[in-house]
């Protein structure tokens, strides 16, 4: 099988669609990689934030790109994230980083320096890909797509669980608000705005449990691939 012929699922959607958990549980179900995209914004994001770099600096945060080593370690759970040869996991995950990524995620030269790490995921048997632009630019010919959606005040209040059984002290309006806004910048930014690609299935999640979005997911794969072994 060479990496062309390599079957890709691709899930998009806004944050806190259910994204990341639901893309981590179908990639272990097919036994496929799993790329999440986010987390390489998140990543330069961090690394900026290191350096000291202007988000409002372009030209340093494209330098900051190239120059940035990102690397993943699969913990079974848990999906580490080194940066620059340092675990970053728990600082990629915070508000600041996921603000500085979506600024980021603007400049159309980083969006093509992170193109081919980004692809170089495509690995037999598969590779599940959850991002914004997954179906629409990085994976334009993936067999499989789905676009991800929930309300807002559900993201919102999913966000807020997650961070509030973390003890990071945020309020309801506070995260809604920051939803409303990313939701904004990453929908009508001039490159690869959010927005599903036109083969893409839509599955809204608002009101559905984790397990019940998996098997919808998987439901939509026709001929199940088979994972490593089989
Ligand atoms: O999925 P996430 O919240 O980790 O993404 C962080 C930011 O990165 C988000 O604001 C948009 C951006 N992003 C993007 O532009 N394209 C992707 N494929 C993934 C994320």
């Amino acid at each position: 099988m060479t990496t062309l012929d390599t079957p890709v699922l691709t899930i998009d959607g806004p944050s806190g669609s259910g994204k990341g958990t639901i893309s981590r549980l179908v990639a272990r179900k097919l036994g496929w990689h799993y790329l999440d995209s986010g987390a390489l914004y998140r990543a330069v994001g961090v690394a900026a934030g290191w350096g000291d770099i202007d988000l409002a600096d372009p030209a340093a945060l494209v330098r900051c790109t190239f120059d940035t080593e990102i690397g993943f370690r699969d913990e079974g759970d848990e999906l580490r994230v080194l940066v620059n040869g340092q675990d970053a996991t728990d600082e990629l995950r915070t508000e600041t980083a996921g603000a500085a990524a979506s600024a980021i995620a603007a400049i159309p030269e980083v969006r093509a320096a992170l193109k081919d790490r980004q692809r170089a995921f495509r690995q037999p048997p598969g590779l599940v890909a959850d991002g914004r632009d997954m179906g629409t630019v990085i994976f334009p010919d993936a067999a499989h797509k789905v676009f991800l959606t929930a309300s807002a005040e559900e993201r919102a209040e999913r966000r807020y669980k997650q961070l509030n059984d973390k003890g990071v002290p945020v309020t309801l309006a506070g995260l809604l608000r920051e939803i409303l806004a990313r939701d904004a910048r990453d929908a009508s930014r001039a490159v690869a705005p959010l927005r599903p690609a036109e083969d893409a299935v839509r599955i809204d999640t608002t009101g559905l449990g984790i397990d019940e979005v998996v098997d919808r997911v998987l439901a939509l794969m026709p001929a199940r691939p088979v994972g490593p072994g089989a």
